[in-house]
C-alpha cells in the first residue's frame, strides 16, 4: 500500500489549492518518531490561504477522518503530524514484500515511454581508465532504475570512434606502427602510437596536415583508412568488452560517432535552411553570443565535421529511430559546456524535444598525489581496479572462510560490487580523487558490508526454510528497533522514484546502507528464531523483507548480492 499516496489524497480532499502529487512532495518524512510517521507541512498554504501554518494545520487536523493505518494526528507548530497504527502499518508493509518479492518497489509510471540511457561512451585507441568508471557504473544503474519503473530502455554506448585523431593514428600507424604489437598489446601500443605523432608533430607540422588529410580519406571511405581503423576499433571493442563483462553490462546500441558519419550532410543543411549557420573564415559556426556562451564550430574549412556535429545528428537520429521520451546522457562536467550549446543548438533548430535532453553530469576523478599507476604512464586502468579488488576479496575471504565453495564467483561478486557501491555512494555532481586505499576498504558504510547484510540474513532464512509466511502478528514489530528497519523498508518504493526524478542511484545507495544499519542494530538486539512461535513468525517476515529490500537495492546499482560470502 501506498501510504505516502493515501495519506496525500486524504489531505487534497481538505486541500484542493494542492494536487495529490503536491502534496506527495510535501510530506515529510520526520527523522524523530515523536514527530509522527509521516509530517505534512502548512507553510506553503499559508500565503494561498491567507492563514497562520499553525491555524490551517489546525483546521486540517479537526476535518480529517483517519484512516486504520494510522493512529493519531498531532498538531505540531506549523506541522500535521501523522502517526501510524504500528501494528496494522508492520503488518502491511512486510505482507506486501514477501507478496511482491522481487516486483516490490516496481512500478507502471513508465509504461510506453522510451527512455534512452547514453553511458559509458569510451574512446577507442586510448585506456579505458578510472575516468570512465562513473559514466560507467552510473549510467548502468539509471538504466536500471529506468527500467524497473516500467519505461522502455535503450542503452547506448556512443563510442568515440571518429574524429582527426583517426587520422593521426594512421598516419603513426604506417609511419611507426607495427602489427604484431598492436595485436599483443592494442591499446598500451596504439596509445604510444598517438603520443609519438604528437611528439614529432612538433618537429614537423607537416604531419598535422597528412593527419587530417587521412581522417578525410576516412570520411570518404578510402578503403585503407577503413581497414585500419576498423582494426583500431575492433581490438579496443575487445578490451572495453573485458571489463563490460566483469561489470555485467552490456548495451543495447553502439552506435558511436563514426554512426552518424553520413548523417552529418543532413544535419547541415538542416541548419544552414534554419539559417543559422554561418561562415567565418571558411568554416561553418553557431554563433552562441547572444546566449552568453562561445560559437560552436559545426563544420571545418576543409569540410570535416567535429564532435558536436555528430551529437547533433545522434539527436536527431534518436528522435526519429526510438521517439524518446528522454534521451539521458552520462557524461562527465568537462563537457557541460559541450552539452548546453549543442542543446541550444537544437532548440535553435526548432526542435521542441530538445528539453526531453538531458545531460546528466558528474564530477571529475582526479588521481590522488602519489597514486601508482599501472602499466604505462600516469593513467589507472579500470581493469586493473577490478582486478585487484577481486584479489583482495579473495585474501579476505579465504581468511574468514577457508573452505567456502565457489570462491572465485563470490570474489568477483564482493570485490566488483565494492568498487561500483563506493563509486555510487557520493553525490554524482561531487569532485573525487580516487586513491586505493579507498576503493579497497572493506570496512564501514561500503558494499560489501551491505552485501554481508544480506547474506546474513539469507542465512537466517536458510535455517528456517519452509517458515516464512505472511501470515504474522504485525503487532511483534511495534518495538522501536523493529519499527525502523519497517519504515525504511516502506520508503524504498519511494526512494527508487526519487532517485530516478533526480538521475542519482547514490540515493539508493545511501538508503541501503541505512536498512543494513537498522537491520544489523535488529539482528542484535533481537534473537529471531525463538521458541514463541508468533514471534518467531513475525521476525522472519521483517528479515525477508530485509533480503528482499537489500537485493533488489543493489540490483538498481549493478551489484550482485551473494546468498553466503
Ligand atoms: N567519448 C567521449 C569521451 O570519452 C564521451 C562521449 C559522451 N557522449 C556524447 N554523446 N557526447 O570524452
Amino acid at each position: 500500500m501506498d501510504f505516502k499516496k493515501n495519506l496525500s489524497e486524504l489531505l487534497h480532499q481538505q486541500v484542493k489549492e494542492l494536487s495529490i502529487e503536491d502534496i506527495m512532495l510535501a510530506i515529510e518524512i520526520p527523522k524523530n518518531a515523536e514527530m509522527g510517521d509521516f509530517a505534512f507541512p502548512c507553510f506553503k498554504l499559508s500565503k494561498t490561504l491567507r492563514k497562520a501554518p499553525n491555524v490551517i494545520a489546525q483546521d486540517l487536523a479537526g476535518g480529517i477522518e483517519l484512516p486504520r493505518e494510522f493512529e493519531k494526528v498531532e498538531v505540531a507548530g506549523g506541522y500535521l503530524n501523522f502517526f501510524a497504527n504500528k501494528a496494522y502499518f508492520a503488518g502491511l508493509v512486510i505482507k506486501e514484500v514477501i507478496e511482491q518479492k522481487q516486483n516490490y518497489g516496481r512500478n507502471t509510471l513508465g509504461k510506453g515511454k522510451n527512455v534512452i540511457v547514453e553511458f559509458s561512451s569510451p574512446n577507442i585507441a586510448k585506456p579505458f581508465h578510472i575516468g570512465h568508471i562513473r559514466t560507467t557504473v552510473i549510467g548502468n544503474s539509471l538504466y536500471k532504475i529506468y527500467d524497473f519503473l516500467g519505461y522502455n530502455t535503450i542503452t547506448i554506448n556512443h563510442l568515440g570512434d571518429y574524429g582527426t585523431q583517426f587520422g593521426k593514428l594512421i598516419v603513426a600507424f604506417k609511419a611507426w606502427g607495427n602489427e604484431e604489437e598492436v595485436k599483443a598489446n592494442p591499446i598500451p601500443s596504439l596509445l604510444k602510437l598517438y603520443v609519438k605523432f604528437h611528439e614529432e608533430a612538433e618537429e614537423n607540422p607537416q604531419l598535422e596536415d597528412e593527419g587530417r588529410l587521412w581522417f578525410k580519406k576516412l570520411e570518404e571511405g578510402d578503403d585503407e583508412a577503413l581497414r585500419l581503423w576498423q582494426w583500431f576499433r575492433d581490438v579496443s571493442l575487445e578490451e572495453f568488452n573485458r571489463v563490460y563483462k566483469m561489470l555485467n553490462i552490456s548495451f543495447d546500441s553502439l552506435a558511436g560517432e563514426s554512426f552518424y558519419s553520413d548523417k552529418m550532410p543532413r544535419v547541415v543543411k538542416m541548419m544552414e535552411e534554419k539559417g543559422i549557420l554561418q561562415e567565418s573564415k571558411g568554416a561553418d559556426i553557431v554563433d552562441l553570443e547572444p546566449y552568453g556562451m562561445p560559437p560552436a564550430l559545426i563544420r571545418k574549412s576543409d569540410g570535416s565535421t567535429l564532435y558536436i556535429t555528430r551529437d547533433l545528428a545522434a539527436a536527431i537520429y534518436r528522435k526519429e529511430a526510438y521517439d524518446f521520451y528522454k534521451n539521458i546522457y552520462v557524461v562527465g562536467s568537462q563537457q557541460n559546456l559541450h552539452f548546453q550549446q549543442w542543446k541550444k543548438i537544437l532548440e535553435l533548430m526548432g526542435k521542441e524535444w530538445a528539453e526531453d535532453c538531458i545531460h546528466v553530469s558528474f564530477g571529475l576523478v582526479s588521481l590522488e598525489e602519489g597514486t601508482i599507476a599501472t602499466r604505462k604512464g600516469r593513467v589507472v586502468f579500470l581493469e586493473d581496479v577490478l582486478k585487484k579488488a577481486i584479489e583482495k576479496t579473495k585474501e579476505i575471504i579465504t581468511d574468514k572462510n577457508p573452505d567456502i565453495n565457489n570462491l572465485d564467483e563470490i570474489a568477483a561478486d564482493v570485490g566488483i560490487g565494492a568498487v561500483v557501491f563506493q563509486e555510487l555512494s557520493n553525490n554524482r555532481i561531487k569532485d573525487y580523487t580516487f586513491s586505493w586505499d579507498k576503493v579497497l576498504n572493506f570496512e564501514g558504510e561500503t558494499g560489501p558490508y551491505v552485501q554481508y547484510t544480506h547474506a546474513r540474513a539469507s542465512s537466517v532464512l536458510r535455517r528456517a526454510e519452509g517458515q516464512i509466511t505472511d501470515n504474522f502478528d504485525g503487532s511483534k514489530l511495534t518495538d522501536e528497533v523493529s519499527m525502523a528497519v519497517v519504515k525504511l523498508i516502506q520508503q524504498f518504493p519511494e526512494v527508487i522514484l526519487d532517485a530516478q526524478r533526480k538521475n542519482e542511484p547514490s540515493i539508493i545507495t545511501r538508503h541501503i546502507i541505512d536498512i543494513a544499519q537498522s537491520f544489523n542494530r535488529f539482528y542484535h538486539d533481537h534473537p529471531i528464531l525463538v521458541d514463541d512461535e508468533e514471534v518467531k513468525k513475525a521476525r522472519l517476515a521483517l528479515v525477508y523483507g530485509v533480503k528482499q529490500v537489500i537485493y533488489t537495492g543493489l540490483y538498481l546499482l549493478g551489484i550482485k548480492a551473494p546468498e553466503k560470502m
